[in-house]
């Protein structure tokens, strides 16, 4: 018997409708569109406005679109890999809101937290179940709504990051379509660089942890910066050697969308030109766990049976890593 495969067979993804423009964060923190553009390759992201409504809202309409897409019922899914850093709820997991929401009434679930990674250790962990023939579907979402834990007085953090949403389903193949590889990495001592210092079992959210402001995001961006741009890069540049793919193998790179010139320098180091790289960093900014899934979704039309995709992360933890797949369907 061939061997199983984990393929993408359907993806789908949502952001929602208010576009936060660099003009309208000149008048919420001092800063400019052309220091916003120019540092990041931002240039408006999209906000999830609404009382009530946390990240498994916007997984709803994804994951509803791409079970229509697939034209299979919510009652199939088997597993739900929910990869995010804001989920509804310390506990219980949103992929257990997610399945009470669409009716996945058959599915077992949990939350993956591998901050900006998370889409990349959801896809291998999800794969597991598929290639040892657990399991026939796995759906793993990526999705934040980071403006919950953004501080908008802080021009460093806010500028970056957006809300959306986005899915892969993975299902058996054994024509050799689906994922080939991957690289996971993580580094603990890196976490004090970007991380939320309080709400969590350490600093439980009191007045005083509120009145620091601590139940926001914390980012050294420099820092940050520096490991990002190496590890991305030689991750991708690794999972390429070993996979013995050249630069002219690779269709498609699918980048985590955290700086444009992080991609940049990602790129440059596979020799892969910028054709080839899926970019939408501008209009969505930093939508953490929902970067890599949204560009698949926007690209999906572009994308060959066969093609070899090159996926690359990296996020707080610090944790990052690649994936390679080749794609198993044309839409
Ligand atoms: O998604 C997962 C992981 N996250 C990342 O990969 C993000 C990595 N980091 C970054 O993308 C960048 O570090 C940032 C976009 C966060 C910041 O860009 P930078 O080029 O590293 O800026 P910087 O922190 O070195 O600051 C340069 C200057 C500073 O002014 P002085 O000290 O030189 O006078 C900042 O105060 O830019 C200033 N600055 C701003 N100016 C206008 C910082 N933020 C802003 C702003 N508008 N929003």
């Amino acid at each position: 018997m061939s061997k199983i495969h984990a393929a993408i067979t359907a993806v789908n993804g949502y952001v929602p409708e208010y576009v936060l423009t660099n003009k309208e964060l000149e008048t919420i923190v001092d800063t400019s569109d052309e220091w916003i553009t120019t540092r990041t390759g931002i240039k408006e992201r999209r906000i999830l406005k609404g009382e009530g409504l946390g990240t498994s809202d916007m997984a709803v309409p994804a994951v509803n679109g791409l079970l229509k897409k697939r034209g299979i019922d919510a009652k199939e899914i088997d597993l739900i890999i929910f990869c995010t850093t804001t989920p509804d709820f310390t506990f219980p997991a949103t992929a257990n809101v997610l399945a009470d929401k669409i009716g996945a009434v058959n599915a077992w679930g949990y939350d993956l937290q591998a901050a900006c990674s998370g889409f990349v250790f959801g896809l291998t962990t999800g794969a597991q179940f598929i290639e040892s023939g657990k399991h026939k579907k796995v759906l793993v979402v990526g999705g934040d709504k980071m403006s919950s834990i953004i501080n908008y007085e802080d021009r460093t953090t806010c500028i970056i990051f957006g809300d959306g949403c986005g899915c892969a389903l993975l299902e058996p193949n054994e024509e050799g379509f689906g994922i080939q590889d991957s690289i996971l990495r993580s580094d603990g001592s890196g976490g004090k660089y970007l991380g939320m210092k309080a709400g969590g079992s350490v600093h439980p959210a009191t007045h005083a942890t509120i009145d620091a402001k601590e139940h926001f995001a914390y980012q050294e961006g420099q820092t940050v910066f520096k490991f990002a741009v190496t590890n991305m890069a030689d991750v991708a540049a690794e999972i390429m050697e070993r996979n013995s793919l050249s630069s002219d193998d690779v269709a498609w790179l699918v980048p985590h969308q955290a700086n444009k010139r992080i991609i940049d320098a990602t790129a440059s180091r596979m020799g892969v030109d910028s054709e080839k790289v899926m970019v939408n960093i501008e209009r969505y900014g930093n939508t953490t766990n929902g970067t890599i899934p949204l560009c698949l979704w926007e690209w999906e039309k572009d994308l060959k049976k066969g093609d070899n995709i090159i996926i690359a992360a990296f996020g707080g933890g610090f944790t990052w890593g690649s994936v390679y797949l080749k794609w198993a369907y044309n839409s």
